[in-house]
């Protein structure tokens, strides 16, 4: 029987999240959440069966408070997913304004890095060792014209990715990624309904032929989590139907 971990997953409340959250609990592990959306919070712990930290990863101290507070309640971390991001707000080069580009960078950057920091910190004074999993996008390797700003910040989280694991090896954590292409999230699948064109156009770049399901992350995620990856650290593992091929 192996042990039961403690897990903290951000962004918790959002699509993919919420399918990590639920691949982790249905192997039995302690699972909290955290999210700024207080109310999608509450709904997706409540429907979950797990805990739940209102937080903006963007704020350090709110962080440091969640992270001393997790482990007051639910034991040491031995898992941390850095899902949280922020995704839906792009534009061109010549268009995209700087303080938008900075929002981006400000949470998927600076708050992935706030969230590793006080984790990283945690996982190495209890000296237990630990799997981080952060949440990148081929986007970081992959152009498509107008989402610069944010594949620019997914490829700030690759090299984070590398940084932390280069760093945390000599503590027993391990640090990886995972980089899907397209995910049919509930918002996703609104935006682009089965059978539109910008459906079609995103899938014709997929050698697989579809999208991902938010479960194909999760399952990417919780292996990389396990022993069964013991000796892997560093490593950013696409999750696209082939798309990096194309
Ligand atoms: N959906 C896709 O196609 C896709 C593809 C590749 C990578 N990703 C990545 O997957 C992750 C999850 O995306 P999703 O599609 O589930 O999006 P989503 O918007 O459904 O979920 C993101 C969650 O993060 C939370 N969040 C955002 N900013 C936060 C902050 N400052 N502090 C705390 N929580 C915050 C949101 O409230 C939301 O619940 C993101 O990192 C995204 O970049 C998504």
């Amino acid at each position: 029987m192996s042990k039961v971990r403690t897990v903290l997953v951000t962004g918790g409340a959002g699509g993919i999240g919420r399918s990590i959250a639920e691949a982790f609990a249905a192997q039995g592990d302690r699972v909290v959440i955290a999210d700024r959306d207080a109310a999608a919070l509450a709904r997706v712990a409540g429907e979950l069966g797990v805990g739940a930290e209102r937080i903006d990863i963007t704020d350090a101290a709110e962080v440091a408070g969640a992270v001393e507070r997790i482990v007051a309640q639910h034991g040491p971390i031995d898992v941390l997913v850095n899902n949280a991001g922020l995704l839906s707000l792009h534009g061109a080069l010549m268009e995209l304004p700087v303080a938008d580009y900075e929002s981006i960078l400000r949470v998927n950057v600076l708050g992935t890095y706030a969230v590793t920091q006080a984790v990283a910190r945690h996982m190495a004074e209890t000296g237990n060792g630990g799997a981080v999993v952060n949440v990148s996008s081929i986007g970081a390797r992959q152009p498509t014209p107008g989402m610069g700003g944010y594949e620019s910040s997914k490829a700030a989280v690759d090299a984070m990715t590398r940084w932390a694991a280069v760093e945390l090896a000599p503590h027993g954590i391990r640090v990886n990624a995972v980089s899907p292409g397209p995910v049919l999230t509930p918002m996703l699948a609104e935006g682009m309904p089965e059978g539109s064109e910008a459906r079609a156009a995103w899938e014709s770049r997929i050698p697989l032929g579809s999208l991902a399901a938010t479960a194909d992350v999760a399952a990417a995620v919780a292996f990389l989590a396990s022993d069964g990856a013991g000796h892997i650290t560093g490593t950013c593992l696409p999750v696209d139907g082939g798309q990096l091929l194309t």
